[in-house]
């Protein structure tokens, strides 16, 4: 028997605010039909004056431990995946944990911007599967209309802000791929492409917050091959086939992008969980948000496999294949 990782609960939330297409061309030179072709994103939420990060992921949070049915104080472990924290520190994994209850459990950011969920979650289920933790919150949170230069009509129109998370629970398991839960998980990072996509200010190089800067294309090239990548070495590495998958909850960055790997994996878009026309990029959030979302919804069911995919600034990527 092997310890295996199992979603338990999924939660998410979104702030109230819903900015559409048609809104943003009327201060920023786009169009919808330009937004919509080249992304197809149609609108996208916004956090209110004053909410921050860690308001949405404490929504997002409360509802997973809702539908796991676990309080905050039952939680060992908070690991929170944000490239928009609160402050610089403390973590806003901690802010959250104030708020839950779970006081003395570790708690702790993850940095690996679009791919941050993808990397919080490997981490989770890797200390669950060292035996250090029974129950783990891992939860997805970005306010990125925060770090958006209004003036820059190719980033300021792709992104949105939101939260999801997810329960773990530590399971015995076979060691097959029928068994539930986190069945694999794959991680990258390639520096070297750090000036492709990055937030031009911090607290070490400017002692400001920074806007965050983009060459899309190249973005776009670099995506498409990563993920193709790394959702081969997942499906190796579960000897599982593409057939085999019932979903894929991509990160959703660009409809193109996830129409492009579900086209390797020769997946019809009626097993792709598609939320970036709702919500726009919502980068570390955007896995859980989809994830939660296909869960309430009943398309995704107990005992079902879902691919995670994820490609983000760093360099970061990775995937994650999961039996529900
Ligand atoms: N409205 C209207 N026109 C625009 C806009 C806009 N919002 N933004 C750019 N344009 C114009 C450009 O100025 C350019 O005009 P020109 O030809 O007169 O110079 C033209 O549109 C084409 O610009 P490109 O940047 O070459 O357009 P492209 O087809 O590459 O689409 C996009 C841009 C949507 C950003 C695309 O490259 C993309 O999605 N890249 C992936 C980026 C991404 O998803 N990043 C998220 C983080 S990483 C991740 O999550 C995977």
């Amino acid at each position: 028997m092997i310890t295996r990782s199992l979603i338990v609960g999924t939660g998410s939330y979104l702030p109230e605010r819903i900015v559409s297409n048609a809104e943003l061309a009327a201060k920023v030179d786009t169009t919808d039909e330009w937004i919509v072709e080249r992304t197809g994103i149609r609108q996208r939420h916004m956090a209110a004056e004053g909410e921050l990060t860690s308001d949405l992921a404490y929504n997002a949070a409360v509802r997973a431990l809702e539908a796991a049915g676990i309080a905050g104080e039952d939680l060992d472990l908070i690991v929170l995946a944000t490239a928009t924290p609160d402050r610089t520190f403390p973590a806003t994994a901690a802010t959250v944990q104030a708020r839950l209850g779970c006081f003395g459990v570790p708690a702790f950011d993850v940095q690996a911007v679009c791919s941050g969920f993808v990397y919080a979650l490997t981490v989770a289920d890797n200390f669950i599967k060292a035996g250090q933790t029974k129950t783990a919150l891992v939860i997805g949170a970005e306010t990125f209309s925060r770090i958006l230069d209004w003036d820059d009509r190719g980033t300021c129109v792709l992104f949105g802000d939101g939260a999801g998370a997810v329960v773990l629970k530590a399971v015995e398991g076979e060691g097959t791929s029928q068994d539930r839960g986190i069945l694999t998980t794959h991680l990258h990072a390639d520096g070297r492409h750090a000036d492709l996509l990055y937030v031009d200010g911090g607290p070490s190089s400017t002692q400001t917050t920074g806007f965050l800067r983009m060459q899309g294309r190249e973005v776009f090239r670099h995506a498409v091959q990563n993920l193709a990548s790394v959702v081969h070495e997942a499906l190796e590495a579960s000897g599982m086939s593409a057939d085999q998958i019932d979903w894929l909850v991509p990160h959703q960055a660009n409809q193109r992008i996830i129409d492009s790997t579900a086209r390797k994996l020769h997946m019809d878009s009626s097993r792709v969980v598609l939320t970036v026309d709702q919500h726009a990029n919502t980068s570390a959030a955007s896995i859980p948000l989809a994830l939660d979302q296909a869960v309430r919804d009943g398309r995704i069911k107990e005992g079902q496999v879902v691919l995670m995919e994820a490609m983000g600034g760093g360099f970061t990527w990775g995937g994650a294949l999961v039996r529900m």
